[in-house]
């Protein structure tokens, strides 16, 4: 995809949304060429890639550097990145500033916030300027202190209200999209329905608009992951065997032979 009318385009069509969620060169590379629709530098790059237990250690100069990489791998695909924890609750200035960069540093093309009603005013003055805003309910891991954990949201009556007036409040803040995690799938199918913006689910089942994961995760780099991915590959347990096998070849003089000398 290269725009947000693509986005749209796809929710009127009824064609499913796919998005990555990744941090480099080379994996951003492979997701253009296997025509993923988008690649969201999302903060979980604090933990998969920086090894943090949660998102909010993650810097917004980091953010940039991993999307300036990101860009150079896909150059014609669609990039959202995550604003880091509290970079855009303080101020609507420092809000601006800090997108601003994220667009003007890296060639991004858009930004995603977690929450709802309290973010709405950044979301209303940020898209007023150019900058798209994809949203993020259910479990929105930068609360992980209030939520106590990353726990399934939305499994109470009034959460479930809360969660579709916020993605209302979104949608009528001007976000072009919105990502729902780790909420019940009729729930999903609920908010999807009554938006006009597509719904990207990861956890959320399969009524949702489009998908993303994370790509470490689709492809099994660690050995757990949560019960909604899905694991297409086991590349984790491939790279060790690899690993292995090298050790071993240059133990026993197996390597380097004579094909790969000068
Ligand atoms: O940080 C991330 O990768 C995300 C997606 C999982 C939605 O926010
Ligand atoms: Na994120």
């Amino acid at each position: 995809m290269k725009s947000i009318n693509e986005f749209f385009k796809a929710k009127e069509e009824k064609k499913k949304i796919t998005v990555i969620s990744t941090y480099d060169y080379w994996s951003a590379k492979l997701c253009e060429e296997a025509g993923i629709d988008a690649i969201l530098v999302g903060d979980s790059l604090s933990m998969v890639v920086q090894g943090n237990d949660s998102t909010l250690p993650v810097s917004l100069d980091e953010m940039i550097y991993h999307t300036k990489a990101v860009r150079k791998g896909a150059p014609n695909t669609f990039i959202i990145v995550d604003m880091p924890f509290l970079t855009y609750h303080t101020t609507i200035e420092e809000t601006v500033k800090n997108a601003g960069r994220i667009l003007k540093e890296t060639g991004a093309n858009a930004v995603k916030l977690e929450g709802g009603e309290q973010i709405a005013k950044a979301v209303e003055k940020l898209t007023s300027l150019g900058i798209p805003v994809m949203g993020h309910l259910g479990l929105t891991p930068q609360f992980v202190n209030i939520l106590g954990g990353y726990k399934v949201q939305g499994k109470t009556q009034d959460s479930r209200e809360k969660i579709k007036k916020d993605a209302k409040i979104l949608q009528e803040a001007g976000c072009f999209s919105i990502v729902l995690e780790a909420v019940p799938a009729d729930l999903a199918k609920e908010i999807t329905e009554s938006l006009k913006i597509p719904t990207i689910g990861i956890g959320a089942g399969k009524f949702t608009d489009g998908q993303v994961l994370v790509f470490h995760d689709l492809i099994g780099i660690f050995p757990k992951t949560p019960k909604f991915v899905k694991r297409y590959l086991e590349a984790g347990n491939l790279i060790k065997q690899a690993l292995s096998q090298f050790k071993d070849e240059v133990l026993k003089g197996g390597f380097p032979s004579k094909e790969h000398e000068y």
